[in-house]
């Protein structure tokens, strides 16, 4: 395990949401969920480095974050399509997406949501609150191409207490 800054590594995180998403992960109530986030990225808010995490209101994720008082990103750094593609399609309502799938959840260091082992780059965040998108304030365009059934995202703002690698990344041939 090798911590980092989260500056050295913000530039992967947004290259990796944008060419097929990485994973988060949360935790309420004992039953961690995964899910594929595509949107959102590394910031600076309150002062602090933040992770914006940008979940539809239709996501089994969005009740356990509006509880829980953390979240982590894993992000990885080799071929998980197959596995990006399961946790951005199928919903922990439905199924346990760490039994059986190809994603293990491992212990976090700081925060009480799990990460994904099998990634190389985890980030930890805990809750400093969320705030929902609100119709009356997008313009219409957004509406109509993003919602068009009011299925709003809210942005859940995690303050980054970890930022490490828990494998080294391969050097470019
Ligand atoms: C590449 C990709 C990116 C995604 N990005 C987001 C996102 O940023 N926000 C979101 O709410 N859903 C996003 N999704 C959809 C969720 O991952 C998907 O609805 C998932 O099944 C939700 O899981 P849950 O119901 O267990 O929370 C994405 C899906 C994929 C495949």
């Amino acid at each position: 395990m090798r911590e980092v800054p989260i500056t050295e590594v913000a530039h992967i995180i947004t290259e990796k949401l944008s060419s097929g998403g990485v994973f988060l992960t949360s935790n309420a109530g004992g039953q961690p969920n995964v899910m594929t986030l595509g949107w959102g990225g590394v910031t600076q808010f309150f002062s602090v480095p933040c992770f914006i995490a940008p979940v539809r209101d239709s996501r089994f994720t969005y009740g356990i974050l509006r509880k829980a008082g953390a979240f982590t990103v894993s992000i990885p750094l080799h071929d998980m399509k197959p596995e990006l593609m399961l946790a951005g399609t199928r919903s922990g309502r439905d199924i346990n997406k760490f039994d059986g799938q190809g994603m293990t959840a491992a212990p976090a260091q700081q925060v009480h949501a799990p990460i994904v082992a099998e990634c190389e780059l985890h980030v930890e965040c805990e809750s400093m609150g969320y705030v929902r998108l609100n119709p009356d304030t997008m313009s219409d365009l957004i509406m109509g191409r993003w919602y068009p059934s009011g299925d709003m995202h809210t942005l859940f703002l995690g303050k980054v207490v970890r930022c490490y690698y828990t494998q080294e990344p391969q050097a470019e041939p």
